[in-house]
């Protein structure tokens, strides 16, 4: 009899291809989830569980140089339950002065092509990748963007939006952990831990060279395109 139960188990188990004992399934982990497990497992943003927070957070700790000569921490702004968040690189002096982000010229600029395809402020979330002017306005270093980015992180699961768009080539190369030029990495939506991102040209390049307007209207209409889809 027992001999016959295990026949009938095997020969079960070869037709519907199973081999060996039955393994539960892993639930698949959600958008916030992945995130947070690209943050060490010490880090203190893990223990903070709401955007006010982590703005306290943020305003209060010092984690690399430029942090102590800010005026202002810029942490970001917008629906706290966007579906879209925009990241640009860091504050300015104009967003340093105001503590807000993309305020200058090349904020009115992003004003303009936010409106373009009818979306606005109110509706979407707007960070960067630093929370601290660098000053004179240099690129972020490696070091300020690894303390930083677990800060965008944590943002990015409280809010778990559904689309990003990197402004520019450092949102876009440190989001998407490549050196390839913003060139290639544009034009396209990358799969992004089961959101979907995409790259354009920054607006401060934009003010600079008008040729990449044109691309980087297809970005937003891409954008634009994937967001209204059913
Ligand atoms: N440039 C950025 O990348 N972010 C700002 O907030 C302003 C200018």
């Amino acid at each position: 009899m027992i001999h016959a139960l295990h026949y009938l188990k095997d020969s079960l188990s070869a037709e519907i291809g199973l081999h060996g004992p039955l393994v539960p399934l892993e639930p698949e982990k959600t958008f916030a989830q992945k995130i947070m497990d690209l943050v060490d497992t010490q880090h203190p943003v893990h223990q903070i569980r709401s955007l006010d927070a982590l703005q306290e957070y943020v305003q209060s700790s010092i984690l690399v140089p430029i942090d102590a000569e800010r005026t202002n921490a810029v942490f970001g702004e917008g629906n706290p339950q966007a579906d879209i968040m925009l990241i640009g690189e860091a504050p300015g002096a104009d967003e340093d002065r105001q503590g807000r982000p993309f305020v200058g010229r090349a904020g009115q600029l992003l004003d303009k092509m936010i409106a373009a395809i009818d979306l606005s402020r109110s509706e979407i979330f707007i960070a960067n990748i630093l929370k601290s002017r660098p000053p004179g306005n240099r690129d972020p270093n490696p070091d300020e963007i690894a303390a930083h980015l677990p800060v965008l992180y944590r943002q990015m699961s409280l809010i778990q939006p559904k689309f990003i768009l990197c402004l520019g080539r450092i949102a876009s190369q440190t989001l998407l952990g490549s050196r390839a030029p913003l060139g290639k990495l544009r034009g396209q939506a990358h799969a992004y831990h089961g959101s979907t991102l995409l790259s354009s040209y920054h607006p401060a390049a934009l003010l600079r060279n008008p040729n990449w307007k044109r691309p980087a209207w297809e970005d937003l209409k891409l954008l634009r395109q994937l967001y209204s889809a059913p």
